[in-house]
């Protein structure tokens, strides 16, 4: 037998008897349970303090699902778990190549999710170091990202804009439109999948999430991607009435 695989064996059932997170054994989605390695993340990251106790799912995305969790000081987190086997390794591939800040150059699948977790984590933090309100990054490990949980006290999840009804929507799409400006000129990045869906609203304000694929400027691909961004923010906030072009953000953006 191999001995290294006994070995990781004997680990995981040595932390699984611990039982260190609590709830985690019930934790299915459909019928995906989580697989070794995340297991393994996931008690790793409890051991460091990041969670103790994990809740029900938020969101089941194509990519990546997104649990309430509490971590060591009874605070509400945010845990994003991509899936490792149904995970868009093209897109993955596409967009980490060409990002001068990976040398990633593998086709591995673990590999390429570890590197896309890590850029949704400095997208995050670089956004975040520049005042734009995205959820705190808290740490990034294999195939999990955990953040701040954005909603109330209670532990309810903000809901995104296309769910929500917007009582001062110009406000909101001043807010978006300069926080679009800050992620272009101070953190010098493009989101790259910006459209209500990816935008939470919190007690009337805006919230952008889901960064992975945000892009360096000097990406080739930056300019279109900018361009989508633009057309997306157009279009979600003419159907709920307020007018704007494309001219006019971009305009505001790049003044
Ligand atoms: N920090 C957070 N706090 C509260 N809820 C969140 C947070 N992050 C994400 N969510 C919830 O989870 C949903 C999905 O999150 P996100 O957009 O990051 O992933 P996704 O769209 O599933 O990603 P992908 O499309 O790459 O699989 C959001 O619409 C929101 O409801
Ligand atoms: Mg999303």
């Amino acid at each position: 037998m191999n001995s290294k695989v006994s070995k990781a064996d004997a680990d995981l059932r040595k932390i699984l008897a611990e039982k260190r997170i609590k709830g985690i054994e019930d934790k299915r989605v459909g019928s995906e349970v989580f697989d070794k390695q995340t297991l393994e993340t996931l008690y790793k990251l409890a051991k460091m303090g990041y969670i103790k106790q994990l809740y029900g799912v938020i969101s089941t995305g194509k990519e990546a699902n997104v649990f309430r969790g509490l971590d060591d000081h009874g605070n509400f987190v945010a845990v994003k778990i991509y899936r490792i086997t149904t995970s868009d390794f093209k897109k993955m591939k596409n967009y980490i190549h060409g990002d001068p800040r990976f040398r990633v150059r593998t086709s591995n699948k673990r590999q390429l999710v570890t590197a896309w977790v890590s850029k949704e984590y400095r997208n995050l933090k670089r956004a975040h170091d520049v005042g734009i309100k995205v959820p705190k990054p808290l740490i990034a490990k294999n195939n999990v990202l955990i953040m701040e949980f954005i909603g109330d006290d209670q532990g309810n999840p903000a809901l995104p804009m296309q769910e929500s009804v917007l009582s001062e929507p110009q406000k909101v799409l001043n807010k978006v439109i300069e926080y679009m400006k800050k992620l272009y000129k101070d953190a010098k990045l493009v989101h790259g999948d910006l459209s209500g869906f990816n935008i939470l609203i919190n007690q009337g304000e805006p919230i952008i999430i889901d960064i992975s694929q945000g892009m360096v400027l000097d990406h080739p691909l930056a300019m279109e991607l900018l361009n989508r961004d633009i057309d997306n923010i157009v279009r979600d906030f003419n159907k709920i009435g307020i007018k704007i072009t494309k001219d006019q953000i971009k305009a505001k953006i790049m003044d």
